[in-house]
């Protein structure tokens, strides 16, 4: 039998049932701020992330899906969302008619060690908004944020934030990180003085025992930022504080990519993982436009990885989104007749789902698969239905006997079986079919 691919995975019926209602929230929430969707390409130049992201940093140098097409074009499957947008969004000259909003939704792919919570394709939502530069715009984001926690009653979420500062920031604070593990060095193993070589802020990142204890002491970013870089945090600190969100200060939060500067932020669950405890995260790149040959460009977004989003929906969201079970399975001895009733209530009934019975079996095996499909209703259509012009109605619900029903009343019952079967909240049955 075929394998899917490690870290890769499918969703049954009753999964995507979920990823759409999850899905059409999250879309609904975007527009009440003004976001507008863009659809983007899986494959990018492998450039385009090396540029961004940073080659140097483990996405890219040990992560990413990289291959030569056969053009002979150097082509990597994106591990995330920012840098393609903003590509199409320079390209396309979206910001010709000044600041603008966007989301996409998708896989991303990293080529990172599978376990829960941590896959090799995987969902982003990613909100991204260019030409602000104040931190008003920072405090909306982390506001949006939480307002999508609130819709979807997630609980338990801590918001940490931390400014990585301008560049020259960033030059000193790397200095002083350098001085301060020098002193340390043969604490250090090779992978971690490799690290410190090439971008010392890595080190804050990692999950050693050694490093942790070494950062306690360790130089604050905090200490070394830009006024304007101070005012901006404290701005957005302030903010934050009027509108009633709680968060932390996390001064050794940097993030995994090196596009960022400024403000940066994690949401973190307490439900999952430690290794896999950020579900959301994000900043600002202000930097990033530039770097890709575009004009100065204010710019800040973040991502929500799907997968850990559905991980903390609390169980009644999940049954509540339960997949949409048929509410009609009809069952015949008529092949042509039992095709056209169908079409004809299709037509007349709107939001019926309906299963017609495909092949020649009896119809006591019909009822069994009947019953197995999750439907609410059986409809049985024989050769003494048809002459009759009518159709047997049997509840697969309730212990009511089955009756006869001209098919001239059938579309205004159908009808009202449809309206109190998709009241939210009502009693759906499952079907045995899938295996979870
Ligand atoms: P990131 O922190 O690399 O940021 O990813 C954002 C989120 O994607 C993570 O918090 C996590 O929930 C999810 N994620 C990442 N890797 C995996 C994985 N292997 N399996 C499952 N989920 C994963 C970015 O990607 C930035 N582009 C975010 C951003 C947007 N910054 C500004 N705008």
């Amino acid at each position: 039998m075929p394998r899917a691919v490690r870290g890769m995975r499918d969703l049954p019926p009753s999964e995507v049932a979920c990823w759409r209602k999850l899905e059409q929230i999250l879309h609904e929430e975007l527009g009440g701020y003004g976001y507008e969707e863009l659809r983007l390409p899986l494959l990018e130049h492998a450039e385009l992330f090396e540029r961004s992201i940073g080659a140097v940093t483990d996405i890219v140098s040990k992560e990413t899906y990289t291959f030569l097409d056969r053009g002979g074009a150097r082509l990597t499957l994106r591990p995330e969302g920012t840098a393609g947008c903003l590509r199409a969004v320079l390209a396309r000259q979206l910001l010709r008619g000044g600041p603008r909003r966007f989301w996409y939704l998708g896989p991303m792919f990293r080529h990172e060690r599978p376990q829960k919570g941590r896959y090799r394709q995987f969902h982003q939502l990613g909100v991204e908004a260019y030409g602000w530069d104040g931190p008003d715009l920072d405090a909306e984001l982390l506001l949006l944020c939480a307002r999508l926690w609130r819709v979807l009653n997630i609980e338990n979420v801590e918001l940490q934030i931390n400014s990585l500062g301008g560049e020259s920031a960033r030059r000193g604070y790397r200095a002083a990180l350098h001085g301060y593990f020098e002193a340390h060095l043969e604490r250090l193993n090779e992978e971690q003085r490799r690290c410190l070589r090439e971008n010392p802020l890595r080190l804050l990142d990692s999950k050693a025992a050694v490093l942790r204890d070494l950062l306690r002491e360790a130089p604050s970013i905090l200490d070394y930022l830009e006024p304007e870089a101070t005012a901006h945090f404290q701005g957005l600190q302030e903010l934050l504080a009027a509108t009633g969100l709680s968060w932390r200060v996390n001064p050794r939060l940097v993030r995994g990519l090196d596009y960022y500067g400024g403000t940066v932020f994690e949401w973190v669950a307490s439900g999952l993982k430690a290794s896999q405890d950020a579900f959301c995260a994000g900043g600002r790149y202000d930097g990033l436009s530039g770097a890709l040959g575009g004009p100065p460009l204010p710019a800040a977004g973040f991502a929500v990885g799907l997968e850990r989003l559905m991980a903390l929906l609390p169980e009644a969201s999940g049954t509540a989104w339960a997949a949409s079970r048929p509410h009609v399975y009809l069952a015949h001895t008529e092949r042509r007749a039992a095709l056209c009733l169908a079409e004809w209530l299709r037509d007349q009934v709107p939001s019926l789902r309906l299963c017609t019975h495909c092949g020649t079996d009896r119809l006591r095996r019909q009822l069994r698969l009947a019953d197995r499909s999750g439907a609410a209703l059986a409809l049985i259509l024989g050769e003494q239905e048809l002459a009759e012009e009518q159709v047997i109605w049997k509840s697969l619900i309730e212990d009511t006997p089955q009756e006869k029903c001209p098919r001239t009343l059938l579309p205004e019952r159908l009808r009202r079986l449809v309206a109190q079967a998709d009241v939210p909240g009502a009693c759906q049955r499952s079907s045995g079919q899938e295996a979870h």
